[in-house]
């Protein structure tokens, strides 16, 4: 069996920090996205792995290198447009060949992994499996109407769903998902559709088999998942304190890197923290994870992403619900005029209390 991971994509929910990074590599509880597929894939005992890749192509490769850190062998495909998923699959028709393969959207975490579910396809070869997951906003996501145990229909983003369960970002097939990838016409959004791919296999009488996660599965494409898929992760977060911790109050699992250090502060776990980083008069409340290389003084952060280069100072409101980029600089100052100064970038937000 192969995998087939999809890294390309614009990213568009995630702006600005898209604008200068791939989707797949923003940091969840300090680890890039995409190392987590990579990880369930290589647990699911495959080693021949193709990433597709887009524009932000150099970038991935820089990140995964030749796969070998997770003892797997990458060989990237560039799709030149994102025409979309079954598009994906269509370019990537030359790795794949015969083989049956599992398809990985790249900004997805399953926290079970995908090891019973790639034994069961090994063991039962059906054409196609699925995963399932219920969700509060099935619209916002493809959409399965089931029969009994039997997959009936699969709508993508509907705009009244039929059901509330979605389609996972997790698929395995078998080699008619070419046959079903060339028989489909682009969706209103001109992209091939997985979705509609799967459906034609339903159509043809294929045997197409659904799961439901086991336990939570979150795709990062937004701010609010993307913080709630970090604070799913965080959940299992092992204390590890590698950095040095003066005159601080410790709550609960924190993890804190190499050469960091963090003085006089309050600390409540879940929350893991870089290397290199500098903590002086803080509170870091449950679910943020502090990238590489922050420094943060006299101010309070909570249920927050921050990379690597973070600067926050003197802030006195608590900061929460935010993703910080790279090298962003928050801090007060007391010059006149009191004024907020700001240099955001494109499709940046900014509340203030
Ligand atoms: C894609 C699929 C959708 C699926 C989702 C899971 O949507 O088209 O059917 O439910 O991934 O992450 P996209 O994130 O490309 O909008």
């Amino acid at each position: 069996m192969k995998a087939l991971i999809l890294s390309g994509g614009k990213g568009t929910r995630l702006r600005p920090i898209t604008y200068s990074m791939a989707k797949q590599l923003v940091p969840v509880a300090n680890k890039p996205v995409l190392f987590f597929g990579l990880e369930a894939v290589q647990e699911a005992g495959i080693r021949e792995v193709g990433i597709i890749v887009g524009e932000t192509a150099a970038e991935i490769e820089k990140a995964v290198g030749t796969g070998e850190r997770w003892g797997l062998q990458v060989t990237y495909i560039p799709q030149l447009e994102p025409l979309g998923l079954a598009h994906a699959v269509l370019t990537a028709e030359p790795f794949i060949g015969e083989s049956p393969f599992v398809m990985y959207l790249g900004d997805n975490i399953v926290k079970a992994g995908i090891a019973v579910l790639a034994d069961e396809f090994r063991r039962e070869q059906p054409n196609s499996m699925i995963l399932l997951a219920e969700v509060p906003n099935p619209q916002d996501f493809g959409v399965a109407e089931l029969q009994g145990d039997r997959v009936a229909r699969l709508e993508e983003k509907p705009a009244q769903p039929r059901s509330n369960l979605a389609l996972v970002g997790v698929y395995m097939f078998d080699k008619h998902i070419f046959e079903a990838a060339r028989a489909i016409k682009p969706s209103q959004r001109n992209e091939l559709e997985i979705t509609d791919a799967i459906q034609y296999l339903i159509d043809q009488g294929y045997d197409v088999r659904s799961h439901q996660v086991t336990n939570w599965w979150k795709d990062t494409g937004s701010l609010d998942a993307i913080l709630e898929a970090n604070r799913l992760v965080l959940e299992d977060l092992e204390t590890d304190l590698q950095g040095a911790i003066e005159n601080c109050d410790l709550h609960g699992r924190v993890a804190i890197g190499k050469g960091s250090i963090a003085r006089n502060s309050v600390i409540r776990g879940p929350v893991v923290i870089g290397e290199n980083c500098e903590l002086e008069n803080c509170y870091i409340g449950p679910f943020t994870a502090i990238g590489d290389g922050a420094s943060l003084k006299n101010c309070e952060v909570e249920y927050s992403i921050l990379l690597e280069g973070s600067r926050i100072e003197q802030i006195e409101s608590r900061i929460e619900h935010s993703l910080l980029g790279k090298n962003v600089m928050v801090q007060k100052s007391d010059s006149r005029p009191r004024a907020l100064r700001l240099m955001l970038g494109d499709s940046s937000s900014l509340t203030i209390p």
